[in-house]
């Protein structure tokens, strides 16, 4: 049978041992009949952590069961068809963390993919290789796993199952290659995927999660409880079971198919339930299609959750060739004013995106050595209401204020970029037809970086059909899968990055499209100027161990005028100024907003020190401790020097937590530039009391970071040459 499926083109560099296995021999682990037995018995020695099991029984095919495990042994998963389908099951530790569990795919044309399905071969490989990325957390990434392909048979037609096991998680995929039982079916339509996820024990299991397939697509507060009580949830979804273990469910390098959500059937069952295209089918395809990966990171503790690269090591290499032209950087924009209301992004007395506002924040961005200024409502369609009709928006057009040529320039002699912006309101057809010509002007003008947003309810994107019929798609179904990265592809061509809002889910693309940059995809700061209701405490303590899983997020930290209305007032931002600046080194972007208004930087230029010295590329990152929802700890170093730098955060409660520094490099001093909360600081009545001061440690030492109620610490470390 010819694989004519994409492969994930990996190339093992290290080690690489692959075997084929016939997989209808072996011992038994529990006999069930079906209708025919195809293989002749033969054993093949088994290498890495293989184990194929069934008993022989003549002319009557055999159940079978096929286990791989981690290279370090500590994660087990199994695949049987023992009960007369595909089922998988995982261990830590020698203690299950997911139960037998279904597999499987339901086909408009053929029927189920699964039931009546048995195990015909396997093969097994296994890969431990370093790859390094352009750009991100780390430098080098180690790409270590076992893995076994399973081909599964109902007699007529094949599909194959793919399972990684890593040190930290699993991955496993869906397989349809083309085959000469699929030959008269060109058009495959997928109306249902059969994966679960069943967890034991789920009452005293507790879950982090978020709706999925809501009107405010990833835009909501976490919510913390057991995980029976979960109905559908987006991914990734974290939990962690009474003994402990963490364990954090999601899904990598999802292209050409619909984004999958998690949806609760008896307790503790979660079954993957892909979004719908506007007439219901989930997903349209052919043969010769490979899902994403399903992924389960498994830790004994949370930081081990964060020091993960699963979700990029089941992507594929970048595609793009040289991307030297994806600078990663800082950027200050015309925003802030508009979420606060003294701007407009429409036309009128208060209108930002002016010729002359923005020149003001090109003169304050050099002065102070960033890289960008964003500059949001300076194309026409935001008079009226936008948000109801996206179509409204000219992509090419400025208002007449706005002097793009005069800008470009200007932005020129001062070694500022200007970074582009594109509201969609979701009307993507409108988009589509204007996206060449609107990229192509922004390259015309040096711009290298487009912030697009797609403002629209869950469900609501519109397209218009090649039949010029209007339809309502979700965000995450596979036309806007495509879309999303059809913009970030075209873009690519004129070097220009994509930093998308109301985005997909990240799902590791950027390790294939490094130009896509950066999203939104979580509650970001702006809920805290609307306060609708403001970010809570223990946000950002969440979303480190589940949206920034997936990748990073253009949150836009830095806000150093906490509450422009009052400390009473609900739009405010509930932290303390020293976890603005915990927030650079805690949530991973390559680039990263000083999201305020110049003047309140002005205001406090000895905290603001710390924005302008935080790199946003580096060459290594370590959490190095904290508990979901708690707090957390991250230290990263600087790509461009020996810097090191700290961010800790915690939620509502006040809390120390003592660190060792051996991460810095031994026999060396480092000054520690510390900006931590002062001791009367709390988020809530006193968020401005901070302390800067200076230590003189080496790799030897521990720290004590003391950090107040909503509050945080951001350490720079020094190289004392
Ligand atoms: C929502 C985005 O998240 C925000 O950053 C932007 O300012 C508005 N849409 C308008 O495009
Ligand atoms: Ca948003």
């Amino acid at each position: 049978m010819a694989h004519a499926y994409s492969s994930d083109s990996t190339k093992p560099t290290q080690t690489t041992n692959f075997t084929r296995v016939n997989a209808s021999t072996g011992v038994i682990h529990s006999a069930i009949s079906t209708a025919y037995s195809r293989f002749t018995p033969n054993i093949i020695s088994l290498s890495c952590a293989l184990v194929l099991t069934s008993l022989a029984i003549p002319n009557i095919a055999q159940a079978k069961t096929v286990n791989v495990a981690s290279p370090d042994k500590h994660i087990s998963i199994s695949l049987t068809d023992d009960n007369g389908r595909p089922e998988y099951q995982v261990q830590f530790n020698g203690k299950t963390v997911v139960n037998p569990s279904k597999l499987g795919l339901v086909f408009q044309q053929l029927g189920e993919f699964g039931v009546d399905f048995s195990i015909k071969d396997v093969k097994n490989s296994n890969v431990d290789q370093t790859w390094q990325l352009p750009w991100g957390e780390r430098e080098n990434v180690r790409d270590h796993y076992n893995r076994i392909v399973a081909t599964l048979s109902n007699g007529k037609v094949d599909f194959d199952i793919e399972f990684k096991a890593f040190n930290d998680g699993i991955g496993f995929r869906y397989l349809v290659p083309k085959q000469a039982g699929l030959a008269n079916t060109p058009k495959l339509d997928i109306t249902d995927e059969l994966t679960e996820f069943a967890i034991p024990n789920p009452h005293t299991a507790t879950a982090w999660w978020i709706p999925g397939r809501g009107w405010n697509r990833y835009e909501y507060l976490y919510r913390t409880t057991s995980l029976d009580k979960i109905d559908r949830a987006h991914t990734p979804m974290t939990f962690r079971t009474a003994d402990g273990v963490h364990l954090s469910i999601h899904e990598a390098a999802l292209t050409d198919y619909a984004s999958m959500v998690l949806n609760q059937g008896r307790d503790g069952i979660l079954r993957a339930d892909l979004t719908p295209w506007s007439d219901g089918i989930r997903v349209k395809t052919q043969p010769g299609f490979s899902t994403p990966w399903r992924t389960i990171q498994i830790a004994k503790d949370a930081p081990g959750l964060l020091n993960s690269d699963i979700i990029l090591n089941l992507n594929e290499p970048n595609k793009l060739g040289d991307v030297s032209w994806v600078q990663p950087g800082k950027y200050v924009g015309i925003w802030w004013g508009m979420h606060l209301n003294e701007n407009t992004w429409g036309s009128g007395p208060k209108h930002g995106a002016t010729t002359s506002e923005t020149k003001r924040y090109m003169d304050f961005a050099a002065k102070y050595g960033f890289d960008g200024v964003l500059v949001e409502g300076w194309n026409e369609g935001w008079d009226g209401s936008w948000f109801d009709n996206g179509d409204v928006f000219s992509f090419t057009q400025p208002y007449p204020d706005f002097d793009i040529d005069a800008i470009s320039q200007y932005g020129k002699s001062k070694n500022v970029r200007l970074i582009g912006h594109h509201e969609t309101s979701g009307s993507v057809t409108n988009y589509r037809k204007q996206m060449s010509d609107a990229y192509d002007l922004y390259k015309k003008h040096g711009v290298t970086q487009i912030k697009t947003g797609y403002v629209a309810d869950g469900g609501d994107i519109k397209r218009v059909d090649e039949q010029g019929i209007t339809r309502h798609e979700w965000h995450d179904g596979q036309f806007m899968v495509n879309e999303y990265l059809h913009s970030v592809t075209e873009a690519a061509k004129r070097g220009i990055s994509i930093n998308t809002h109301e985005p997909i889910k990240d799902t590791g693309l950027r390790r294939t499209y490094p130009n896509w940059i950066a999203r939104e995809g979580a509650r970001g700061q702006e809920f805290n100027a609307w306060g609708s209701p403001p970010n809570n405490p223990e946000h950002t303590a969440i979303l480190p161990y589940t949206r920034m899983l997936s990748g990073p997020m253009d949150f836009t930290p830095g806000i150093f005028n906490l509450a422009p209305e009052g400390l009473d007032a609900v739009n405010r931002v509930q932290t303390t100024l020293m976890k603005q600046l915990a927030l650079y080194v805690v949530l991973y972007s390559p680039i990263q907003m000083a999201a305020d208004l110049p003047r309140n930087y002005v205001e406090r230029l000895d905290a603001f020190q710390f924005i302008l010295d935080v790199p946003t590329d580096w060459s290594e990152s370590k959490a190095l401790a904290g508990e979901v929802g708690d707090f957390v700890v991250f230290a990263r170093k600087s790509r461009k020097n020996d810097d090191w730098f700290i961010g800790g955060l915690t939620d509502e409660n006040p809390r120390t937590v003592d660190i060792a520094l051996d991460f810095l490099t031994p026999n060396t001093t480092y000054q520690a530039q510390i900006y931590r909360d002062g001791a009367k600081a709390n988020w809530l009545t006193n968020p401005y009391d901070y302390v800067i001061e200076q230590k003189v440690v080496s790799a030897k030492d521990k720290l004590t970071l003391t950090m107040a109620a909503s509050g945080g610490t951001a350490i720079r470390f020094k190289l004392i040459k």
